[in-house]
């Protein structure tokens, strides 16, 4: 059987100066413009996202109008199949990188959303980076993997968007 190809996009907003991108949780920031583009990105597209993302990070579960694929290894089969009954169709629990790209193959656009153990996972495997690179001195727990040595070999900047405090960078795998 032929599978279909997404476009996998990786979206992420990290600190331009350490690759901050999460504290306790969350996000260490709160920028709406970028949370609008962030949602007018993803609507009506599969989101992927590790289980820490899922349960600590979203302000509203599931993402709206997006169908939520969540990669767990631990959460207990019943607790997923309650999540999945109060979301139905919205929602999909899997147990691996793989299998939620599977499971996203009649999407024509899947977002990859984070955290950044996704991230790291999913790094080589997108075809288009959505980076937002946030001005200032931030601490966190949690980083965005080491990206820059790939730039110029496998993938290239097709777009840069400054705006206030921020800049938006789009990125395209040229390998
Ligand atoms: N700045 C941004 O753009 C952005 C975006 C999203 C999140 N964040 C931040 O990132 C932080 C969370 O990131 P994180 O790295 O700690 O957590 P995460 O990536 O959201 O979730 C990690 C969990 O995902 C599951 N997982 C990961 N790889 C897997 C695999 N190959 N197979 C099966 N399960 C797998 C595991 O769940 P189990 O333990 O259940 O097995 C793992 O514990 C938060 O601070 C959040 O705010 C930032």
């Amino acid at each position: 059987m032929i599978m279909n190809q997404p476009e996998i996009i990786l979206i992420a907003a990290l600190a331009a100066s350490n690759r901050v991108m999460g504290k306790d949780g969350k996000l260490p920031w709160s920028i709406p413009a970028d949370s609008q583009r962030f949602v007018n990105l993803i609507i009506g597209h599969a989101v992927i996202m590790g289980r820490k993302t899922w349960e600590y990070d979203l302000e509203k579960r599931p993402i709206h109008q997006c169908f939520n694929v969540v990669v767990s290894a631990s959460t207990p089969e019943d607790e997923i199949a309650e999540l999945q009954l109060q979301y139905s169709s919205n929602l999909l629990f899997v147990t691996s990188i793989s299998e939620a790209l599977q499971k996203v193959s009649h999407h024509p656009q899947a977002f990859i959303v984070g955290g950044a153990s996704i991230y790291s996972q999913t790094l080589t495997l997108a075809h288009t980076w959505e980076l937002t690179l946030v001005d200032g001195d931030f601490e966190g727990d949690t980083f965005f993997p080491e990206y820059e040595f790939l730039i110029g070999n496998q993938f290239e900047m097709v777009n840069l968007e400054p705006q206030p405090g921020f800049r938006y960078e789009t990125y395209k795998r040229i390998l």
